[in-house]
């Protein structure tokens, strides 16, 4: 079962001003956050959206008890003014994104987001994505090891890259996690040992993040997003990796108007004004017992913005 990342900091963070409004999940995955909303905030009602239809099976199942105050929309949350809009919802009183992949995703076998399990090369966490095999097999080297240096930060992305090229065409996890394992750690030593970061692991997750365009509208999203919001209302994204989380801070530090002008000039020329407060100068992390419990918290960064009165 999917276990919540920050639940209770998330749930405290997005309490709606007046009490009531409508609330946005922008990646609903299986619900349990959406969950803990509409619980905690009854006269609320929810907006829950994922690109991966599978997701919105399982959460619309889980909050079936609540299916009079919320609505299923599936899309990405960089589409978020248009399905507000064809939600007939102009304003939101909070809104929460917990970005990247769900255990659910990652746990099915057959989607092929894991090394962990032979399975097709897919890796798409929805429809409007394109596969992981698609992107392995026709990227030309020099775009993979961009791709593997700047969403993996992967070390070798040279390397892996140049083996990859070599070893396609490539339809498998498997095939492309001993491609991986071979050209990092040489020919001889294929099998991690138990306790090691698998050396296939940033190439997968650079892999995901290009195939499914993961970086792609996150800027606009939290503009966006703030632009619904009423005033006194609220913003909070978990990231999962430093690329995002560094698009989330720089994006609430422009809304709470630092100015980003090249040094020099004599007069502030890019427009900032205070849209936002930031309420997490420091991102929020999970607690020790919550890392304990669920590992994949260690990586969760929460960021908070209330949006200003105007
Ligand atoms: C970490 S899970 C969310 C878990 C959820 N907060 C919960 O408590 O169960 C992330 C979800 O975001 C979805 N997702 C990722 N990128 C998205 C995007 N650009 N637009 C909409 N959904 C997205 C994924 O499909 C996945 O279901």
């Amino acid at each position: 079962m999917h276990q919540s990342v920050l639940f209770n900091e998330v749930v405290e963070f997005l309490r709606p001003a007046r009490g009531d409004g409508t609330l946005v999940d922008a990646t609903v995955g299986l619900g349990g956050h959406a969950e803990g909303l509409l619980e905690q905030y009854p006269a609320t009602r929810l907006i829950a959206i994922d690109r991966d239809p599978r997701a919105l099976e399982r959460s619309r199942e889980r909050l079936r008890r609540f299916m009079d105050r919320v609505a299923f929309v599936q899309g990405r949350h960089e589409q978020l003014i248009e399905i507000l809009r064809q939600s007939g919802v102009e304003n939101a009183s909070g809104v929460l994104a917990d970005l990247g992949v769900s255990s659910m995703q990652l746990d099915d076998a057959s989607r092929g987001f894991s090394f962990r399990y032979e399975a097709p090369l897919d890796m798409r966490m929805g429809p409007d994505s394109r596969s992981a095999a698609d992107l392995v097999n026709t990227t030309s080297e020099e775009d993979l090891a961009t791709i593997l240096r700047e969403y993996g930060e992967e070390p070798r992305a040279r390397r892996i890259a140049r083996a990859i090229v070599d070893a396609r065409p490539m339809d498998t996890t498997v095939q492309l996690a001993e491609v991986v394992r071979r050209a990092k750690v040489g020919a001889h030593s294929v099998r991690p040992r138990p306790h090691d970061i698998d050396p296939a692991t940033l190439t997968f997750q650079a892999i995901r993040i290009a195939a499914n365009e993961e970086l792609v509208g996150l800027d606009r999203f939290v503009d966006d997003a703030v632009s619904v919001l009423e005033d006194g209302a609220r913003i909070a994204v978990i990231s999962f990796h430093s690329l995002e989380d560094r698009i989330v801070k720089r994006a609430l530090r422009r809304l709470e108007g630092e100015c980003t002008c090249p040094p020099g000039l004599p007069v502030c020329a890019c427009g900032a004004k205070k849209i936002v407060t930031v309420l997490t100068h420091r991102p929020v992390t999970a607690p020790e017992e919550e890392i304990d419990r669920n590992p994949r918290s260690r990586s969760a960064k929460l960021r908070v913005a209330e949006k200003v009165s105007s």
